[in-house]
């Protein structure tokens, strides 16, 4: 299904973004060496809470994981790549940590994840990781314009990624949005400019280059969920939520302070 937001609709999404993207940004500041993941599943849980809003993960049981998730947000470390499912590990200076959460708020959803490295040590290949889907994301965004395609953010996407010496997988992508996490379209992170459905204003996406550092095969772990690269590479993965407007698409994801 395909949802065309009203305005009032997408009022509380906005909501529901900037929410998304503050918590983000508080967890961020919270995580520091040592900090275990099972604690930032903790605090995502007590902010949710706090705000009155509802998790999208912890009853989610769709086919591509194992029963419902029974947490509350998706840590990924090192070669986790997506669906990390939070376990008991202590981060270490110099690991690359995606953060991926979603919740719904007065009946809107919104998504939004981040990768960062923690502590001191900054990995040049990991910095270039994470650069690389922020710009694949930056181009989608400025290619969901009303009137554009779905292959156009796509082809944004892969041209990024591609350029800077990634393989690209597309296994798993970007997503319809709306009042609830995942909708129709479905947004590959690479095809053909010109195809697919046309954009038009009230369409809300997630749109969330992801990338390896030296493969495209995806292996599963043993907890059912968590998917890494298969060759133990090292990952990232930039998400936001967009509402494609009149003027093109408005970043719904972005924290009170602005941009991090
Ligand atoms: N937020 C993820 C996405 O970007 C979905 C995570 S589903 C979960 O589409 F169950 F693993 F949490
Ligand atoms: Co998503």
């Amino acid at each position: 299904m395909i949802e065309i937001l009203n305005p009032d609709e997408l009022a509380r999404a906005r909501v529901t973004g900037r929410l998304v993207a503050d918590i983000l940004q508080a967890l961020k500041a919270r995580t520091k060496v040592g900090t275990n993941l099972l604690d930032i599943d903790r605090w995502a849980a007590e902010m949710i809470a706090a705000a009155g809003a509802r998790s999208c993960y912890v009853d989610y049981a769709p086919s591509f994981g194992r029963g419902p998730f029974g947490h509350y947000i998706c840590t990924g470390v090192n070669d986790a790549v997506l669906h990390g499912l939070p376990y008991d590990y202590s981060l270490a200076d110099g690991d690359l940590l995606k953060l991926d959460f979603a919740i719904t708020k007065d009946g809107m959803a919104a998504d939004s994840a981040i990768s960062f490295i923690v502590g001191e040590t900054r990995p040049p290949e990991s910095v270039a990781l994470i650069r690389a889907t922020e710009q694949a994301l930056d181009a989608a965004i400025a290619a969901a314009v009303p009137g554009a395609r779905i292959g156009d953010i796509s082809a944004a996407i892969a041209s990024v990624l591609g350029a800077a010496g990634y393989p690209v997988n597309t296994e798993f992508g970007g997503h319809g949005i709306g009042t609830t996490m995942h909708q129709d379209p479905h947004v590959p992170n690479a095809g053909r400019a010109g195809r697919g459905y046309k954009l038009r204003p009230g369409l809300m996406l997630a749109l969330e280059p992801w990338v390896m550092a030296d493969t495209a095969q995806l292996v599963t772990d043993a907890d059912g969920w968590t998917l890494r690269s298969a060759t133990g590479c090292r990952t990232a993965h930039s998400e936001h939520t967009v509402a494609i407007t009149d003027g093109g698409a408005e970043i719904l994801t972005l924290p009170s302070s602005g941009p991090a």
